[in-house]
């Protein structure tokens, strides 16, 4: 297996033994948790999980997790996901896989959340893209208004779990705080990858053979 994927496993089987028996899960997108479902799975616990996207709830279905309908869950205890990029301040940016928006939603309903990563997703400060998920209604002047920001360019054939347009910013960063805010005040962003560091309890990075645990805003890289 090339590094990077056993980085991932590493991480999301590290990961998994931080879930307890009873809990309610959510569960994120792309192919570290692709690594983390079966690994959950395996140990057997009862447990209530919600996912992130279509992709997410078949692979986890497979593998014999009980996935609830989202829309009916108040609070989660714990969200596990993966993440493009992580900054030593904790930010993250999000949305390889165009899911950003309901992985921010789910993130932020759980007590707890926890991202997996491999050792490649450790950058010295964000850079772009950064994922933008748009509404197709009035998307021109949508991209019009972004155009003061930064050059902005469409993801061709890809939407988002909920048929939003999936978008890159592709311009500079600067201060991510400044960037999140400006982004979102565009009428017509559903949401961006912009992760705060708030947002995140704790992130596990797969490095060599070894999971390391780190808070946000704890990173040595
Ligand atoms: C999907 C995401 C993913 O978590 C992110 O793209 C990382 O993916 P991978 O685990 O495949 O490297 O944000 O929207």
């Amino acid at each position: 297996m090339e590094t990077a994927e056993h980085e991932k496993r590493i991480a999301a089987e590290a990961a998994a033994e931080l879930v307890e028996d009873g809990m309610s899960v959510g569960l994120g997108t792309g192919s570290t948790v692709a690594f983390f479902l079966p690994a959950l799975a395996v140990r057997g616990l009862d447990l209530r999980c919600a996912a992130t996207s279509p992709r997410t709830e078949s692979l986890a279905r497979e593998v014999g997790l009980r996935i609830e309908r989202f829309s009916a869950v108040e609070h989660l205890d714990i969200a596990v996901d993966g993440a493009d990029q992580v900054a030593p301040d904790g930010w993250l940016v999000k949305g390889g896989g165009g899911a950003h928006t309901r992985e921010k939603l789910v993130a932020a309903t759980a007590d707890r959340f926890v991202v997996i990563v491999d050792s490649t997703k450790l950058v010295p400060a964000l850079h772009a893209p950064v994922p933008l998920e748009l509404l197709s209604f009035g998307l021109a002047s949508t991209v019009r208004r972004l155009a003061a920001l930064g050059p902005v360019e469409r993801r061709t054939g890809r939407t988002s779990p909920d048929g939003g347009v999936i978008c890159d910013y592709r311009g500079p960063i600067g201060d991510p705080r400044w960037l999140a805010g400006a982004l979102r005040a565009v009428a017509g962003v559903v949401d961006h990858g912009l992760f705060p560091p708030e947002l995140v309890a704790e992130i596990v990075v797969g490095r060599g053979s070894r999971a390391e645990r780190m808070r946000p805003g704890g990173g040595r890289w």
